[in-house]
């Protein structure tokens, strides 16, 4: 089949690398002399063809993506809450998830595309093989998750951004917890991996670290603090994974889950420091790094990777490599099916070389006897 049009859209939480993946795709298409729309918020701009927020769609030329590699976002907006198969609607006064598969068939045709090229986590992967499954083969996947979950590749741009991110934060703690004799925690990324929380905390040198995958007891963090006093160091810095959840208990939430979207983390760190208050005789405070963490100028790692990322993507939609998705296999771009790259975590491994490193330095995890 004769590809002329192309389609690409982020989804999912943004991270730093998702211009450079955009301006990769564009220049690379340009080469097999194809057009290439931009499609809005994800989803909703498939959904939707009127859909503004605030641009819609747009076909994108070499001057729409001058210099974004250098940028954080995405050019194209992105959403988490545009799943076609369970989209969020108005019924009868209340909001229920309904699926619009349909209307992405219809705006397709519309548009005349010949091939998708999504870029997004793993809820966004499983869409596409849904879309797969439901009609629309011609989709090729670029993997993306600050968090760095995603089993099928060694490494998603963004991580590497995060984790700079993070250890900067670390080391501007420790010169202030040092000044005042504080126990200063600092709460970072992490939903279901505590990848950003044990590089950092490793890379900044945390005297605890605790991340969803050891659930955490106070009492040997505690101790550690009071040790470290004892022998002359009365500071500490503890990296909490915003997943992070105690071992009697589970990760700390922000209400339930909305309509059409995904549940909020909120408040471990916070939790932790509470805990601890009752144990120690320091002061405390809490820095959450939040969403700094996902924006800011990617860094050359993360321009690399993405520009690689969407190389490789636009010539596996070139050469009919439909429902597979990019991957880094060590310093190599492979593809792999989808379909197995969806629901395949990377998680900590609690007895990995990472955390034995961090053990062997003093670092506590909080599951010490
Ligand atoms: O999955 C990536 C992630 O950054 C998680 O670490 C975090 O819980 C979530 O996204 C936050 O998403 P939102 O942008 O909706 O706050």
């Amino acid at each position: 089949m004769a590809i002329r049009k192309i389609g690409i859209m982020t989804g999912g939480g943004d991270c730093p690398g998702l211009n450079p993946v955009i301006r990769a795709v564009v220049k690379t298409a340009r080469g097999y002399g194809w057009d290439v729309l931009g499609i809005e918020d994800a989803f909703c701009g498939l959904i939707d063809l009127d859909y503004r927020s605030p641009y819609g769609n747009r076909w994108l030329d070499d001057d729409t993506v001058r210099n974004i590699h250098t940028r954080g976002g995405t050019i194209l907006g992105t959403s988490n809450r545009s799943n076609p198969f369970a989209y969020a609607v108005e019924r009868d006064g209340q909001r229920v998830e309904v699926d619009v598969f349909d209307r992405v068939l219809e705006n397709w045709e519309r548009l005349g595309l010949d091939a998708l090229v999504s870029v997004g986590g793993d809820g966004s992967m499983a869409i596409a093989q849904q879309c797969i499954d439901r009609g629309l083969p011609n989709i090729v996947g670029v993997p993306k998750t600050i968090d760095n979950d995603l089993g099928a590749t060694d490494y998603t741009f963004g991580f590497d951004t995060a984790v700079s991110v993070a250890t900067d934060a670390i080391d501007r703690l420790r010169d202030t917890a040092e000044s005042h004799d504080r126990v200063m925690l600092v709460e970072v990324m992490g939903r279901d991996a505590g990848w950003i929380a044990l590089q950092a905390g490793l890379a900044g040198g945390a005297h605890a670290i605790l991340l969803p995958e050891i659930p955490y007891r106070l009492a040997p963090v505690a101790r550690a603090i009071e040790e470290r006093r004892a022998s002359g160091q009365p500071y500490s810095v503890i990296v909490v994974a915003e997943g992070a959840k105690p071992a009697d208990g589970e990760a700390s939430y922000l209400g339930e889950r909305e309509v059409g979207g995904m549940r909020r983390l909120f408040g471990a760190a916070q939790r932790v420091a509470a805990g601890l208050s009752e144990l120690i005789d320091l002061d405390l405070r809490v820095t959450v790094l939040g969403h700094t963490q996902r924006g800011g100028s990617p860094s050359n790692f993360d321009r690399v990777l993405g520009t690689r990322f969407g190389e490789a993507a636009t010539h596996l939609v070139a050469n009919g490599g439909f429902g597979r998705m990019v991957a880094l296999r060590g310093t190599q771009i492979v593809d792999v099916p989808i379909r197995e790259a969806i629901g395949h975590q990377k998680r900590v491994d609690p007895n990995g070389q990472l955390v034995r490193a961090a053990r062997s330095l003093g670092t506590v995890f909080g599951d010490e006897a």
